[in-house]
């Protein structure tokens, strides 16, 4: 073993767990990399119900796959009916309101409520094949909404609440929805974040939306368009249909329709190198036996654990491993609507005592922000019901690795740190946590049937401890399938980079024990509090201000949130007062794509480094950012003094 700090799991652990030992882990990974077919063959007849096998395991015609081909399923049937014979009773979510409501939702009860907004959606004449955009807060009725979707095979695409009616807009039109589902809005920091509002806006020029249908959950006032918008309700009232819905009650059962493995379960919505969003698409069959065989390999997941994923469901997180994953794998979880500090910075470990919460799943900038606060927080409440913790979404400094480690795992838990994308639907490398030690800062080691590599631009594995581009060899059940709409684009951008593999645009190093260490994107796509934003999206949104002439973004470091949002930007001719604009145009790009992505810096300047064919050197700009000074090649810049003017604006700061 090398330098680093290692942890090894404690024996108690590992004997209870689902996968005990190195070697026990060795043998499924060798197994699954020279048995692919038997392997995940076994596997999803063990972990899934079919209405009718498969007559394949998978089918790779490179650079498009398909699994469980010929095979029948529902996403919804196994995340719920499977479940009724013995755990009807069983809580499926303890769910809390931001102000303190709570609600306890058993098996039974989410299927119920299901069932009913399915019907409500057959009733309304949406059907197999149709789209649904899903724009809602963290409530119970938005798994609902995804589940009854699946359920009749609507194709789904949750849109994050915290876009904006501009971002929401793009999506909908993108996916040619039938229907958007909503709510009138949610709590977060004790405020209303109005999402009926910004689908009002959003869906003008929309022409393929037949309907809204509406959820309360703030019960403020909201405007609803006669013939297009209605009410729902799912929950026990069962006053399901108002406003409209032919006054009928819907019915509380409703078949799940037998799919095939590879039916379009949902797009999710993702930013690439260029200002268009990317629509990842996944399908059924072989999502559903990834995500619910890796509860089990990374959650550990058991019968009596309560398990908390603190993501947002708008997120692919909130898909794999709040709603499908642990459902399909009949766990209970808890959901928690709002934001960590409020009313303090004691909520988040008043929930984990409140609900004895075993495993928690959350993000670096998360534990970063709480470390912040001071231990006191953690420390005044009981975390001993946790025995696993996870982190997701960007690479964990050590720090906060020992922080997580020793203040709220108390020394006791494993920490899965666990490297995956919105591409890959579910985890792919991360420590099982029975059997491999882990080492802070480090993913550790790949999921069975998961082959990384690390090589440089030609295709050639870089040795160890060398820096180079994270690869994947060979198609996995959860991988995406195409880009909504633009399969060449799909190719190019993920098989195309370097013939044959498939292209993370994460730079990465393996050490000598084989463990993997995430360095970054290597592509114009920064990592903000763990959501990733494209430069180009942002650019885009500023050029669209008349005051812009032209923006160059880049990611700079940020203590809390990992990178953070800096743009310079030069302006057309007028007068500016600078501070007032500054302010204006971090407002102007929230209001383009969302809140999230509002800018940390804006800085003016009077020109931007180009190249001499006029492409702008970001890699400059990082390094400003960064190190405040400029290295490497600077020969084919044209004009060397807009870099050190940009370079000694930071002194003037
Ligand atoms: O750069 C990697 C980083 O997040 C990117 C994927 O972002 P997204 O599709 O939004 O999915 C996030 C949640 C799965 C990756 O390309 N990333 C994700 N997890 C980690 C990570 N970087 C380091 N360590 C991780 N555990």
């Amino acid at each position: 073993m090398s330098q680093e700090p290692v942890y090894a799991p404690n024996s108690d652990f590992v004997a209870k767990a689902h996968v005990s030992g190195m070697d026990a882990y060795r043998a499924l990974w060798e197994r699954a990399k020279d048995h692919p077919e038997d392997f995940w063959g076994e596997i999803a007849e063990k972990e899934i119900h079919w209405f009718e096998k498969w007559s394949h395991v998978f089918e790779w015609n490179p650079p498009f796959v398909k699994w469980f081909v010929g095979g029948k399923t529902n996403m919804s049937y196994n995340c719920l009916d499977r479940h009724l014979a013995e755990n009807a009773n069983k809580v499926a979510f303890h769910w809390e309101g931001e102000p303190g409501d709570t609600r306890t939702v058993t098996y039974a009860d989410l299927h119920r409520m299901v069932c009913r907004f399915a019907n409500v959606l057959k009733a309304r004449g949406f059907k197999t094949g149709d789209r649904a955009i899903i724009y809602m807060p963290m409530i119970v009725e938005l798994p609902v909404a995804m589940l009854a979707c699946a359920r009749l095979g609507i194709t789904h695409s949750v849109v994050f609440g915290g876009f904006s009616a501009e971002a929401l807009k793009a999506r909908v039109q993108d996916l040619g929805a039938a229907v958007v589902i909503t709510a009138d809005g949610g709590w977060r920091r004790a405020k209303e974040v109005k999402l009926k509002g910004a689908v009002d806006e959003g869906i003008v020029d929309c022409p393929s939306v037949k309907e809204v249908l509406v959820f309360q959950r703030t019960g403020s006032a909201i405007d609803m368009v006669a013939g297009r918008d209605f009410f729902v309700r799912v929950d026990e009232s069962q006053r399901l249909a108002e406003g409209g819905i032919d006054g009928t009650l819907a019915g509380d059962e409703c078949p799940a329709v037998e799919l095939d493995s590879e039916h379009p379960l949902y797009v999710l919505y993702t930013s690439g190198t260029t200002g268009k969003p990317k629509g990842i698409l996944h399908t059924t069959g072989g999502y559903l036996t990834y995500v619910t065989m890796t509860m089990k390999w990374v959650f550990d997941i058991k019968p009596d654990d309560v398990y908390w994923c603190s993501a947002d469901i708008g997120w692919v997180t909130g898909h794999s491993y709040i709603v499908y994953g642990p459902l399909s794998a009949g766990a209970t979880s808890i959901m928690y609507e709002g934001a960590p500090d409020t009313p303090d910075f004691g909520r988040w470990w008043s929930i984990v005592a409140k609900y004895k919460a075993s495993i928690l799943y959350t993000s670096p900038t998360a534990i970063r922000a709480l470390i912040r606060q001071g231990d006191q927080w953690p420390n005044s409440h009981d975390l001993s019901s946790l025995r696993l913790l996870g982190s997701v979404g960007e690479p964990i400094n050590p720090a906060a690795w020992e922080w997580y480690h020793r203040v709220i795992g108390k020394e006791r838990c494993p920490i899965v740190d666990t490297w995956w994308q919105t591409e890959t639907g579910g985890i792919m490398i991360a420590p099982m946590p029975g059997a491999v030690p882990t080492k802070p800062g480090s993913g550790t080691l790949p999921m069975p049937g998961i082959i990384p590599e690390i090589i440089d631009l030609s295709g050639n594995p870089v040795g160890d401890d060398r820096e180079g581009f994270l690869v994947i060899r060979r198609p996995w059940p959860s991988m995406l399938r195409t880009i909504w709409g633009d399969p060449d684009r799909y190719a190019d951008q993920y098989w195309g980079k370097v013939q044959g593999v498939y292209f993370t645009g994460d730079a990465a190093r393996r050490d000598k024990d084989g463990y993997f260490w995430i360095l970054g994107r290597v592509d114009d796509v920064m990592n903000v509090s763990g959501h990733r934003l494209s430069t180009m999206e942002i650019e885009s949104a500023l050029v669209k201000h008349p005051a812009v002439a032209e923006a160059a973004v880049v990611g700079k470091p940020h203590e809390i949130t990992g990178q953070a949002v800096c743009c310079f930007v030069t302006l057309k001719k007028g007068d500016y007062d600078h501070h007032e604009l500054g302010i204006e145009l971090r407002k102007w790009v929230a209001h383009e794509i969302g809140p999230f992505a509002r800018p940390e810096e804006i800085r003016f300047s009077e020109a931007l480094p180009k190249t001499r064919s006029g492409k702008i050197m970001r890699r400059l700009l990082r390094e400003i950012v960064t190190s405040h000074t400029v290295s490497g090649d600077v020969t084919t810049l044209e004009d060397m003094n807009v870099v050190t003017r940009l370079a000694s604006q930071h002194d003037e700061d």
